[in-house]
């Protein structure tokens, strides 16, 4: 049997439970602190780590064209089981080098990465930056919640901030406009001390 993509570790294992969790929320719910900040005209939405497709599908039903990236196969196949929009297509990409996406050099105007970078090690954090910016389109947007508190079993998972995040993207040209912490908005996952910061980056116009 092939290894895991490095940071899946416990996903294909769960599988089935995740889709009961996190289909159970509301992509504004989980996107609240970022709502005013999402294109209301068609865009080129790219979604990495995009689990069971919740937000995926959310931004079709918004008119927008979605890629899609999972790389834990038993999530990205009954995502596309469950949310069968032609306005996604999924990609059996990864983190850190997007090797797929980087050879098709296509640019987004909008990248998500929800409860994702916190899965990367500095040095793999490091290495994906320049290939999380070049596909950022000019004038285009990421937009990252970052995961605070105690690593689930099975799960492998690094402490990362806003402030680090930032400061490995700035030579790549992107900015940070928003910084929003709050509390998770899973009921269990409170108690346990699990808080998240929203951080959303710009890249301005190089022209
Ligand atoms: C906590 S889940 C979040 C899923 C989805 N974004 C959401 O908010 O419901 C983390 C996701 O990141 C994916 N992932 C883990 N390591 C990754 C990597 N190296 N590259 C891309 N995705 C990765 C996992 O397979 C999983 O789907």
């Amino acid at each position: 049997m092939s290894q895991p993509v490095s940071g899946t570790e416990g996903y294909a294992e769960e599988a089935g439970e995740l889709f009961t969790r996190y289909e159970n929320i509301r992509s504004a719910d989980a996107h609240r602190a970022v709502l005013h900040l999402m294109p209301s005209s068609p865009r080129r939405v790219l979604d990495i780590g995009a689990g069971t497709g919740r937000d995926a599908a959310w931004f079709a039903d918004m008119g927008h064209h979605v890629v899609a990236v999972e790389p834990t196969d038993a999530l990205r196949l009954g995502a596309i089981a469950r949310h069968p929009s032609p306005a996604i297509e999924w990609l059996n990409d990864s983190l850190p080098d997007l090797a797929l996406l980087r050879r098709r050099n296509a640019t987004f105007d909008l990248v998500m990465l929800t409860a994702v970078w916190m899965h990367l090690d500095i040095e793999q954090r490091r290495r994906a930056m320049p290939n999380l910016a070049s596909r950022v389109a000019d004038d285009g947007m990421v937009i990252m919640t970052l995961r605070h508190g105690p690593v689930p079993p099975g799960r492998r998972m690094f402490e990362v901030s806003p402030d680090e995040t930032t400061e490995l993207v700035r030579p790549y040209g992107l900015q940070l406009m928003l910084n929003v912490h709050s509390e998770s908005i899973q009921a269990a996952n409170r108690p346990a001390g699990v808080s998240w910061s929203t951080i959303a980056l710009v890249k301005a116009n190089s022209t």
